[in-house]
């Protein structure tokens, strides 16, 4: 993990192999940025620019805010990927009088805290790079970046010492959530046939004894027990059996009680329905939500915050086989509820339909699941953006509002009662498909709603991260693979609702 320090001292007094220098925009004048040289490059503000004799990486951003600070940050540790400095600086200069700060959106003190902890964050999570099968790791020569703290407010002493107290304390709350996102990125890219519903099982007991939090392992027997007849069916087909992992975070002054559930599919095939090859390349990260509830679980944990938090991560893999459940199957939900299987690429809201009855016996306050679970959410949203579905507005607009302040991207879909009616079964209480191919992602969202009681109604949220969990490309501050999409908002989501109240 990236190292980084505070510094009272001026930039100049900073010893480093690389000064990183922000351009907000190309009229504004300090003695860090060399005009000419940018000028020499016909600069363009879409990538850093490095000037070799200076030892100066530019970083050209939009404007001084978290979302291209952190951006920023994770593309300044990308580009110097390449390069051997060990050590690089940067300081946080902005034109000084207050009329001209206020003109161009320039932050105050505090806010400027936040976003430089913001840059360490992207800083952390572009350093992120799953190599562990690769021969030739590109490893990262850079290994401290010194933030001086010298601003214009920073000048009074006492003010000073503020400021360096508020940023060491963000940035450890940071690397807190950087690692947090990179225990679900690494779990996510680790190949299906090592990351089985039993590794993730092991892998999650690990994580638990070194949080001092509980973790309860279900096994097959155990989720027969439990009636869990959607669950299993799905998991019939593999030699992987499933496990279902309750993880428990309690607190003694625990004011709320959260319980967060993950599909947890370590490879979906498609099952009977089987994919068509093109699709199925990826399928290992139908696991996602699962990680991601274990990531949140690691954060919520270390930043100690007083709610009770659960983690229901519903792990199977969907294969097929002489034993392989069918389209035409009837199953029995644990909620009692039968389910006409239609499709058993339609795998994940069977297994959630069983964990989220599980969930429910929590009695939480609120309830919360991640899944990959919709193409269709990926094709309406684009594959950046997560959705939001649930039956409760005020609590997927609190749930939208920390998304996009922790920087991920998110957009609510909204239910309605046409849609209910096309996943209606002929022959069992509901089926597990939509009779129609449009409206795909509200309707698997609303298939999850028919297992949701009455009164937990209001309290559900759901949360469809098939677009931004996997991207086969680099983008935003992630790199090519899993991006721990939804970890970052359940943390921030989780955070406001302590500060709430
Ligand atoms: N795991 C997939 C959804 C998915 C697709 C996630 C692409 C990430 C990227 C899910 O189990 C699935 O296959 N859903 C089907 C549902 C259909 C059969 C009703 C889909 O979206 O096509
Ligand atoms: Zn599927
Ligand atoms: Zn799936």
């Amino acid at each position: 993990m990236l190292k980084f320090s505070t510094h009272k001292d001026s930039l100049a007094h900073i010893e480093a192999d690389i000064t990183l220098v922000f351009i907000i925009d190309k009229n504004f004048k300090h003695k860090w940025i060399d005009k000419s040289f940018l000028e020499s490059l016909a600069y363009k503000a879409d990538m850093p620019l490095l000037h070799q004799e200076a030892k100066t990486l530019y970083l050209p951003i939009k404007q001084l805010d978290k979302d291209c600070v952190r951006e920023a940050g994770a593309q300044a540790v990308r580009y110097l990927r390449s390069y051997p400095f060990k050590k690089a600086k940067i300081g946080f200069y902005t034109p000084e009088s207050s009329k001209e700060s206020k003109k161009q959106g320039i932050p105050n003190a505090s806010a400027k805290t936040a976003i430089m902890a913001e840059f360490a964050l992207g800083a952390m999570l572009g350093a992120y790079c799953y190599d562990t099968f690769k021969a030739d790791k590109q490893s990262l020569s850079l290994c401290h970046i010194a933030i001086s703290l010298e601003t214009a407010e920073s000048k009074q002493q006492d003010h000073a010492k503020q400021l360096a107290q508020a940023l060491e304390a963000a940035i450890e709350e940071a690397k807190i959530l950087a690692e947090s996102v990179n225990i679900a990125r690494d779990l996510v890219n680790t190949p299906p046939q090592i990351a089985t519903p039993k590794y993730i099982a092991h892998t999650a007991i690990d994580h638990a004894q070194a949080l001092q939090i509980s973790c309860k392992i279900l096994k097959k027997d155990a989720l027969k027990k439990e009636k869990m007849g959607a669950y299993l069916a799905v998991a019939k087909a593999s030699n992987k059996s499933p496990r279902l992992i309750h993880l428990s975070y309690a607190p003694k002054n625990a004011k709320q009680k959260v319980v967060l559930v993950g599909k947890g599919l370590t490879y979906d095939s498609g099952g009977l329905s089987l994919k068509p090859a093109d699709y199925m390349v990826t399928m290992k990260a139908d696991k996602s939500g699962a990680c991601a509830v274990l990531g949140i679980m690691n954060a919520i944990a270390k930043l100690k915050l007083p709610i009770e938090v659960h983690g229901i991560m519903g792990m199977a893999e969907n294969m097929i086989g002489g034993n392989a459940y069918k389209p035409d199957d009837v199953l029995i939900s644990r909620e009692g509820k039968s389910i006409e299987v239609r499709n058993t690429d339609a795998e994940g809201r069977l297994v959630l339909a069983d964990c989220l009855s599980y969930a429910q016996d929590l009695k939480p306050d609120i309830l919360i699941d991640f899944a990959t679970l919709t193409g269709a959410c990926v094709v309406g949203l684009g594959e950046y953006t997560s959705g939001i579905m649930g039956y409760n507005q005020a609590l997927q607009e609190a749930f939208e509002q920390s998304a996009l302040e922790s920087g991920e991207l998110v957009a609510r879909l909204p239910f309605n009662r046409h849609i209910k009616k096309l996943i209606e079964s002929k022959i069992a209480d509901v089926s597990n498909v939509s009779t129609s191919r449009y409206g795909g992602a509200i309707s698997a969202g609303m298939f999850l709603g028919e297992f949701i009681r009455e009164e937990y109604k209001e309290k559900w949220l759901h949360i469809d991260i098939a677009g931004p969990a996997f991207v086969e490309k680099e983008w935003d501050i992630n790199p090519y693979g899993a991006s721990g999409a939804g970890v970052r908002a359940g943390v921030q989501f989780l955070r406001d609702l302590v500060s709430r109240g």
